[in-house]
């Protein structure tokens, strides 16, 4: 880790600059194959999958007592260690595509510190990708941001922002040009999104005693963590952190295919009164105003959110439900994509579409259903450019910590050992055969 030196001379000595130009061989080889607009992939979060994030706010709010996290992350699915192995499979079940994100806290662990040996483990995963024929797809920001960023008010204090694009340009300039993709952030619009769930409510004042007790420990009265920032607060810099990132990452690397992500859920009147306007207008339309201007939209999508007239209402009885409590339901997809076509005017890649599920013959009819509805808004004109599945492993579900399986791949906890599911091979054949 090194305080002092430029930050050009830095990544100079950790040989993570681009000796030559920032344009890829490799990206632009693969433009120019048949059907190379559309991705197939699976995603993970740093975070989620690394282990050992310990200059994360995630961190520290997982390690209070009592906390919202059923456990904390651990060492996770240890990829930090063992990202060749992931990749390695992503590439074996047939698809093109692995998004995964670099952890903040672990590049600037405290602020204006950067780690040129973390810069350069992503720069090699980066590589690593290109290398075996992958796309890498790369999210800047994961929800997880550095302890010390939320102990100065975190995405509340509008001054926060020069941070986050320090760290972007600090970022894109380590990383190469071996990645195509990428998104500022992964759905930022997730807080103000579960402000609607009554179940979520309920976890709130957990997450809120956390992140006093958090800024207690660390001794700052701002400490704001992710997700439980106030919205209203952080709405216009995460807006403006966006833009500007987008500006700053660009003006380096202004062949990269650039946006963000949203959570976004088949939202629908209940009969009978319904809020679905205001939720509307709160929790999407200032991002799909954002979006407009970038490359992409990234669709997220896991169900659908019936809106009664205060909140989202509860699953109907006798529905079929993930492990998440949400209903089974991935015609969701459908509407989420055609509805984000439209909002905004970008091409739509899926960026994240899943579910929790201990049964595999599950996950397959979701595949093949969410994937039915995809292909039936493509054939209605949707610019629908890529399909990436969440997840690629079970992993650290955040405050339901492993209770959750979203992955193709089982993980052992204590082995690490990974073990594909019947899921992975059958996503990565339709994959093969190009068709959904
Ligand atoms: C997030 C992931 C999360 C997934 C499943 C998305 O909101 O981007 O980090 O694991 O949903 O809950």
């Amino acid at each position: 880790m090194i305080g002092s030196m430029s930050r050009r001379s830095m990544l100079q000595t950790a040989g993570v600059v681009a000796a030559t130009s920032m344009t890829s061989p490799v990206l632009a080889a693969e433009k120019r194959l048949p059907g190379a607009d559309f991705l197939w992939g699976a995603a993970t979060a740093g975070h989620q999958v690394e282990g050992g994030n310990v200059n994360s706010d995630s961190w520290i709010m997982e390690h209070l007592k009592p906390s919202a996290f059923a456990e904390p992350s651990g060492d996770a699915c240890d990829s930090w260690n063992r990202w060749r192995e992931d990749i390695d499979l992503v590439r074996r079940f047939g698809l093109d595509t692995y998004r995964f994100g670099i952890e903040w806290s672990r590049i600037e662990p405290e602020m204006g510190e950067y780690s040129s040996a973390a810069l350069a483990h992503y720069r090699t995963m980066v590589d690593y990708c290109a290398q075996v024929g992958l796309r890498a797809f790369v999210t800047y920001s994961h929800f997880t941001v550095p302890r010390w960023f939320a102990a100065l008010g975190g995405w509340e204090e509008p001054a926060n922002v020069d941070h986050f694009v320090r760290f972007c340009e600090m970022a894109t300039r380590a990383l190469g040009p071996n990645y195509g993709h990428a998104l500022t952030f992964n759905e930022p619009n997730l807080a103000a999104q579960l402000s609607w769930q009554p179940d979520f409510r309920r976890t709130m004042p957990y997450f809120a005693m956390g992140n006093q007790a958090a800024a207690k420990a660390i001794g700052s009265d701002r400490f704001s963590a992710t997700p439980t920032f106030d919205i209203d607060r952080a709405l216009p810099n995460q807006l403006a952190a966006h833009r500007r990132a987008c500006e700053a990452i660009k003006a380096l690397r202004p062949d990269l295919i650039l946006g963000l992500s949203l959570a976004l859920a088949d939202e629908q009147a209940a009969p009978g009164g319904s809020a679905l306007e205001r939720k509307i207008a709160q929790v999407y339309a200032p991002w799909f105003e954002a979006v407009a201007k970038d490359d992409f939209i990234g669709v997220q999508t896991y169900g659908r959110a019936v809106v009664g007239p205060e909140l989202d209402l509860p699953p109907p009885a006798g529905v079929e439900l993930t492990q998440t409590g949400m209903e089974f339901f991935p015609e969701a997809l459908e509407a989420t994509v055609q509805w984000a076509a439209r909002a905004t005017g970008r091409p739509v890649i899926v960026t994240e579409n899943g579910v929790a599920t201990t049964d595999d013959t599950r996950r397959i009819a979701y595949i093949d259903r969410a994937l039915a509805g995809l292909a039936r808004a493509r054939a209605a004109g949707t610019d629908v450019r890529g399909y990436i599945h969440w997840s690629l492993l079970d992993n650290f579900e955040w405050n339901r910590a492993y209770t959750a399986q979203f992955g193709l791949v089982a993980v052992d906890r204590r082995t690490f050992v990974r073990t594909p599911k019947p899921s992975a091979f059958h996503l990565g054949r339709k994959a093969q055969r190009g068709g959904i």
